[in-house]
């Protein structure tokens, strides 16, 4: 059971308390930490398997616990979605080859809190199409991100992203969102990826969620695989995701999830 800590909105989203930020941020950096490591690992040649094995080990190494072993069956200590794959993807014997473009999601819990993060990778060589998704996708969460005050709605959060991927003639995942989160991995509110101005729950200093929009090169539809967990998309186009958890602040937001090493985009460190 989760413990009572601060208070619930109406609409069930978890009031924390100013002291709750320190267990995020702590959360939050070793997610970090991970992703920024396994960095150095991803080339042609190398499995998702490989790539899980190191995370799993780093998040016993840091003192933290995968939240996604055990998940509802999950055996894995991250998800990683290779190209036309959108989330959920499996790490196994699947080879990375030159071009690949993979988003890398590892959820740690650290003293009861929770760090949720997911950034892209490259195999070899970025294509000029694939680029251009990794980076309107990484420019769409910062931009949801700028909407994070108390006063603004969910539906700002997710108006603004839908505006400027669609602005750029790339699709929103509409079957996915984020969440709250907290001492928990998922809570209310579902975070959507786009929406209508002023729509949705209004933000309160202390609310903690993840932003995490799935872009497609081609159309929003996606499709989950037989293995209950991979969701691609429906025409087999490019898709990317990035993903901070952040928390309400009385000037805005703070993002727990930020690279120590400013490594959170691809063509960055
Ligand atoms: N980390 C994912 C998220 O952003 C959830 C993964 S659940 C798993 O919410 F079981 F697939 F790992
Ligand atoms: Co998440
Ligand atoms: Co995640």
């Amino acid at each position: 059971m989760e413990e009572a800590r601060g208070r619930m909105t109406k609409d069930g989203i978890r009031i924390y308390e100013t002291a709750d930020f320190e267990g995020m941020r702590a959360a939050g950096l070793a997610a970090a930490r991970i992703l920024d490591e396994v960095a150095a690992l991803v080339a042609p040649g190398v499995t998702t398997g490989a790539l899980d094995d190191f995370i799993r080990n780093r998040v016993v190494e840091l003192g933290t616990t995968s939240a996604t072993i055990g998940y509802r069956g999950y055996k894995h200590a991250s998800c990683i979605s290779v190209n036309h794959v959108v989330c959920h993807g499996i790490p196994g014997d699947k080879v990375l080859k030159d071009g690949d473009i993979l988003n890398i999601d590892v959820t740690v819990i650290l003293d009861g809190w929770y760090g949720d993060s997911s950034r892209m990778y490259v195999a070899g060589a970025l294509s000029r199409k694939a680029e251009r998704l990794i980076q309107v996708t990484h420019d769409a969460l910062m931009i949801g991100i700028e909407q994070v005050r108390p006063g603004n709605t969910f539906g700002d959060i997710g108006f603004a992203i839908q505006q400027f991927v669609e602005g750029h003639r790339m699709s929103v995942v509409r079957d996915f969102c984020g969440h709250g989160l907290g001492r928990v991995f998922h809570a209310p509110p579902n975070v959507l990826h786009y929406g209508r101005k002023g729509s949705g729950p209004v933000l309160e200093e202390g609310m903690f969620f993840t932003i995490e929009p799935m872009v497609n090169l081609g159309r929003p539809e996606t499709k989950v695989l037989a293995d209950d967990w991979t969701a691609v998309t429906r025409d087999k186009s490019l898709s990317a995701q990035f993903e901070h958890s952040v928390g309400v602040t009385a000037e805005g937001c703070e993002i727990f999830t930020l690279s120590p090493a400013d490594r959170f985009h691809p063509t960055w460190g």
